[in-house]
């Protein structure tokens, strides 16, 4: 739909999906079947009034890093991404591992971090790989840094965003966590700093968070496959099959707007039909102003909503 406000259309929108933790073939902990909840993610992201540009996936792709599972994620998000127009946008998790990583997604069996860099219509978004072999926290070397400093030496037509699995923000809702975050961030806020970057994008939570690191927003989008309780039944630590989200993402010249959508649809409420767009567009902006704002309007007054 056409703007209807102040606001101009955004220049970008990026979908934000993480920590499917794909399974060859059995289900995670015995419950989630991690594929499906993936494709219902995905179901949901086609009937978005607004089609992303590019689908982020912010890490722990495969949850045994097995090379079935690999390929398992690339045919069910590649079919969608063309349908879209969209490019994918890979990140390393703590779950993943390199080798059957960048040999199932990029053809090219590498040990090497797997950090790489998009162009999406002049949004740069890098890929920045935070895991650790043999570790489940977060690291970057010298030379990853270095890179990214390199990297971002020029600045994008629409900025960069920074993708990668260890987001580097206090986690006071799940302290357990905090043993396996990103180590010395300081490091990264100097190359941060002063940059163009203007989001970074991690996972690893399994929880929608959000925050600042070196000026610049953060944004953390839940898992796909399954959530950590916030509120838990006397339990030190737990995991529920529920709650999944992902996050949208729309740029504007001066701003980011994110928007967290759930992975399952809700019993609706009340609504109108896709019968209503064609007599709203003809209205004059007058009429829908008042159609809409007016307390008194008949669509408002009305004590039940007005169907055709
Ligand atoms: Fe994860
Ligand atoms: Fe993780």
């Amino acid at each position: 739909m056409e703007p209807l406000g102040q606001y101009p259309d955004p220049t970008h929108t990026i979908a934000h999906l993480s920590d499917p933790h794909l399974l060859a073939d059995t289900l995670q902990y015995g419950v989630v079947d991690t594929v499906t909840r993936l494709r219902q993610a995905l179901d949901r992201l086609r009937r978005l009034p607004t089609p992303p540009q590019a689908l982020v996936f912010t890490g722990d792709l495969a949850d045994r890093a097995e090379p079935v599972a690999y390929a398992t994620l690339r045919s069910v998000v590649e079919p969608v991404a063309e349908d879209l127009g969209a490019e994918v946008v890979w990140v390393m998790g703590n779950h993943d591992e390199r080798e059957p990583f960048s040999l199932g997604l990029y053809s090219e069996a590498s040990a090497a971090p797997q950090d790489r860099v998009h162009d999406v219509a002049g949004l740069r978004i890098v890929a920045l790989d935070t895991s650790v072999p043999g570790w489940h926290h977060g690291e970057l070397t010298a030379e990853q840094l270095d890179w990214l400093r390199d990297v971002l030496t020029e600045p994008a037509p629409h900025g960069t965003l920074l993708a990668l699995h260890h987001p580097p923000i206090p986690v006071p809702m799940l302290r357990l966590a905090e043993l396996i975050e990103l180590h010395d961030q300081d490091r990264l806020a100097e190359v941060v700093a002063g940059s163009d970057v203007r989001g970074i994008l991690g996972g690893h939570f399994h929880f929608t968070s959000y925050s600042t690191f070196a000026g610049v927003p953060v944004s953390v989008a839940a898992a796909t496959c399954y959530a950590s309780e916030l509120a838990p039944h006397q339990r030190l630590l737990s995991a529920v099959d529920d709650h999944q989200t992902f996050t949208m993402l729309h740029l504007y010249a001066d701003r980011v707007v994110h928007s967290v959508v759930p992975t399952t649809d809700g019993p609706e409420v009340d609504g109108y039909g896709l019968e209503w767009l064609e007599p709203f567009r003809s209205l004059t902006p007058e009429q829908r102003f008042e159609m809409v704002a007016s307390k008194d309007s008949p669509l408002n007054r009305a004590e039940e909503p007005l169907l055709p």
